[in-house]
């Protein structure tokens, strides 16, 4: 048999008047409305409610929660561990079509059945316009559970080509032995649903903790999968406290991967704890992981000036920042910097509309929490006290949401502190550098920080892009020429970077699956 053609899911555009945009305000409002959820912990498909109810703020008006959450304790990840290690067998052993089915009827769900509750949900409680919740929590999440069925049969249908005579060589992908463990973030309700995806699809159990902040959406994929037909053993889900589930999962002896996306200062850490575990697993635990940034755009003087300025802000302020794409540091020469390019970015950027997401015409939201909203503008007050101009937004205003004006500051200094920080926020920095120096911009966007996630470059010159990006090959592991360097597509532009980035191990690829396999050579004489 063959699976059915897989395509990224078309978006749609929620323009006034439409049925798309009516439907979604009618999910906005019923979630409101209904809204705080009781949201249980789910060991086994049986809900747990351990009364240590932990609250999901809505980020555009913090005095309502989305859900209230009950808070995994001990035991509970205790029983979902065992649950899903004896859960194995019988997944393990299930043939891939009939696990292609729910990965695909999941996929037809969210894009027919669910589409507005979910994008209502990633909306209210992690606080993405309805543009960005369609990105993500539609089109994005539908991609990564079709494409994932793709990639699933050209990974099973790969065997060694040579046969010798009488001899019959095959390749059995085993998953891993044990659980693996997904730790998933707020940002993308998409890449929840791909960190317990991608090992699931290939045969794996595994223990998911959500982002407190993504518990909502988190929660109705996870029904989602129940209700496609996933055995409710397969994937446990377990809110709470990060660092104390976590904790558990990887001091059990049957741990055998990490699928996580977050910090790169927790991910590191992680990495220390299972090391220092590594004599009381079976094996080597697979540990992949996405972690932080600090994307660039580079310009050349051949540039155009109006796309340029129009991709930096989509890249820099498009969900306020929070994408592990986003634009962070922009390096401007100065013959555009004074020929028009300054004038368009200040003006355009403080020409953006920030409101709440359940408005639609505002191009941006505010950032998830109280801890960001403090460490965003604390880092835009010291970029301040080190010299940088302010030259676009700055403010913020936390009295009923958590929004911070969309930020553009000029350094001189490529060092400071918002040129090397990872911000996460809805800041740009911009340094502009001599038209003679672009070697020395070059080696400085290579050298200046830790990470190599995203970045582009711009110019109309062929020969001068070509430089760039041999340049620049180790800085980015999702680059782009003349567009932005955010976005990237399931099946279209495998997403990750590396350094201290990521593993770089490819969402959105078939790449990703063989990080959750165990593969079998196997030779038969006949
Ligand atoms: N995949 C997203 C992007 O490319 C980020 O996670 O913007």
């Amino acid at each position: 048999f063959k699976i059915p053609e897989i395509r990224n899911e078309p978006m749609r555009s929620y323009g006034p008047g439409s049925t798309d945009r009516q439907k979604l305000e009618e999910a906005l409002a019923r979630l409101d409305a209904q809204a705080p959820f009781d949201v249980p912990a789910v060991i086994n498909g049986k809900e747990v409610r351990s009364g240590d109810i932990q609250p999901q703020p809505m980020p555009h008006n913090h005095a309502k929660n989305l859900s209230n959450y009950h808070a995994a304790t001990p035991e509970a990840v205790t029983a979902a561990i065992d649950s899903a290690l004896a859960a194995k067998n019988d997944w393990e052993n299930l043939p891939w079509a009939d696990k292609a089915a729910i990965f695909l009827k999941a996929a037809d769900l969210i894009a027919f059945k669910y589409r507005y509750d979910i994008m209502a949900a990633t909306m209210l409680g992690q606080g993405k316009n309805a543009w960005q919740a369609e990105i993500d929590s539609a089109a994005e999440l539908v991609d990564f559970l079709r494409f994932s069925v793709k990639f699933v049969e050209q990974l099973y249908t790969q065997q060694p080509s040579e046969n010798s005579e009488g001899v019959w060589n095959r390749t059995e992908f085993r998953p891993l032995e044990g659980f693996v463990l997904a730790v998933t973030p707020f940002n993308f309700t998409a890449i929840g649903g791909n960190l317990v995806g991608a090992p699931a699809i290939v045969g794996n159990v595994v223990v998911w903790k959500p982002s407190p902040a993504a518990t909502y959406s988190s929660y109705l994929v996870y029904k989602i999968f129940l209700e496609a037909g996933l055995p409710p053993n397969v994937i446990q889900f377990v809110p709470g406290s990060p660092p104390d589930i976590v904790k558990q999962c990887i001091d059990h002896k049957e741990f055998a991967g990490l699928h996580f996306t977050g910090s790169t200062h927790i991910f590191r850490k992680l990495w220390k704890d299972i090391a220092n575990n590594i004599d009381i697993y079976r094996g080597y635990p697979r540990i992949v992981g996405e972690t932080g940034g600090k994307n660039f755009h580079f310009y050349h003087p051949s540039a155009d000036i109006k796309s340029g300025v129009v991709q930096a802000l989509r890249a820099g302020f498009e969900y306020s920042g929070q994408k592990c794409s986003a634009l962070a540091r922009a390096y401007v020469p100065r013959s555009l910097w004074e020929g028009g390019f300054k004038d368009e970015l200040v003006k355009q950027a403080k020409s953006i509309t920030i409101g709440p997401c359940t408005e639609f015409e505002h191009f941006t939201g505010p950032v998830i929490g109280r801890p960001a909203y403090d460490r965003i503008t604390g880092i835009i007050e010291k970029a301040k006290a080190q010299g940088g101009e302010i030259l676009a937004g700055g403010k913020g205003d936390d009295s009923k949401g958590f929004f911070i004006q969309p930020t553009v500051i000029l350094t001189k200094d490529p060092k400071s502190i918002t040129m090397t920080e990872e911000i996460f926020g809805p800041v740009i920095t911009v340094f502009v550098y001599e038209d003679k120096d672009i070697d020395a911009t070059l080696k400085l966007i290579d050298t200046t920080t830790e990470y190599g996630l995203t970045g582009s470059i711009f110019g109309q010159d062929r020969q001068a892009l070509a430089h760039a990006s041999a340049a620049l090959r180790n800085a980015a592991g999702n680059f782009y020429i003349n567009d932005k360097c955010t976005g990237a597509v399931v099946g279209q532009q495998p997403f990750g970077g590396a350094r201290a980035s990521g593993t770089n191990d490819k969402s959105g690829s078939i790449s990703i699956l063989y990080r959750f396999i165990s593969a079998r050579s196997i030779k038969e004489n006949f």
